[in-house]
């Protein structure tokens, strides 16, 4: 796919990977439906693209409420009459383990609430904006590419199993999609980063980081641009697909 001049959605795109990824995107001469539930975050970004010449507008929107999503998509084609890619990237953390002992008494158990609130952005704002994104592709005869951020706890972090669900949810519906979806030509790749350099790692338990980042080979965060690459390749390789690409700093 050339970018240039294409339509492409990216939820969570206020700050982090998603901003990184939708500046990679615009700096190739993308238009872009910028999606965030955080208004104050959208807007300070949308100015940041004050020198672009492509079209760049801004929607506020929380990914896992299907309402939401059904009038975002619409308002999208709407303003720009096309949709030709989505990067289901807004995702959240709440970790902790699922069971927590001290002196060994159970002090602690994952909640209901932290497991639900995870799944509901993680994995169903996910399938909610892929499903709207590939009805308004299909309606309108448009070749597609979807990208699904999952990430290397898909194979089962310690103190993530909320997180973790969904993130191996999330290699599934790719899986399922991509078998599904071809036959319209709408591709469907998932990118599965290891620990990545943005506002969601700083606000970890560093001692936890830490040990992350002891276990890379490389022995360093992965920066949000290098992540954007990863997400530009795969809108540009055009028989990519079903793929899930690691993008980790080396086996573990
Ligand atoms: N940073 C990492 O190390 C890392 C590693 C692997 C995977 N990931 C995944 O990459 C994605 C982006 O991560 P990040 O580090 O940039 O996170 P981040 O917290 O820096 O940014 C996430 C953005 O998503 C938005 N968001 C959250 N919930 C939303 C909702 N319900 N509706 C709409 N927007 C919402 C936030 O407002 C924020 O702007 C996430 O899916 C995350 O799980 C990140």
């Amino acid at each position: 796919m050339d970018i240039h001049n294409k339509v492409f959605v990216v939820t969570g795109a206020a700050r982090g990977l998603g901003a990184a990824i939708s500046k990679g995107l615009a700096s190739k001469g993308a238009n872009l439906a910028l999606v965030d539930q955080n208004k104050e975050l959208l807007d300070k970004s949308l100015k940041s693209y004050k020198n672009h010449k492509s079209e760049i507008k801004a929607y506020q929107a929380n990914v896992s409420v299907e309402e939401d999503v059904i009038k975002l998509f619409d308002k999208i084609i709407n303003d720009f009459g096309q949709i030709d890619g989505l990067v289901n990237n807004a995702g959240i953390l709440k970790d902790g383990l699922l069971i927590k002992t001290k002196d060994k008494k159970i002090i602690s158990k994952m909640s209901l609430h932290d497991w639900q609130s995870v799944i509901d952005v993680n994995l169903t704002g996910v399938f909610l904006c892929g499903r709207e994104a590939a009805e308004k592709m299909i309606e309108l005869g448009l070749e597609g590419c979807i990208i699904n951020m999952s990430s290397i706890s898909k194979k089962g972090n310690f103190g993530q199993s909320n997180y973790s669900a969904a993130k191996a949810g999330v290699v599934a519906l790719t899986s399922v999609w991509a078998k599904e979806l071809a036959r319209y030509n709408i591709r469907v790749n998932a990118i599965a980063p290891g620990f990545v350099n943005t506002e969601m790692v700083a606000n970890m338990n560093p001692e936890v980081l830490k040990k992350g980042i002891e276990k890379v080979p490389l022995k360093r965060l992965c920066t949000p641009d290098e992540i954007a690459h990863t997400a530009i390749y795969i809108f540009e390789n055009e028989y990519l697909d079903g793929s899930v690409i690691e993008i980790d700093g080396g086996p573990r």
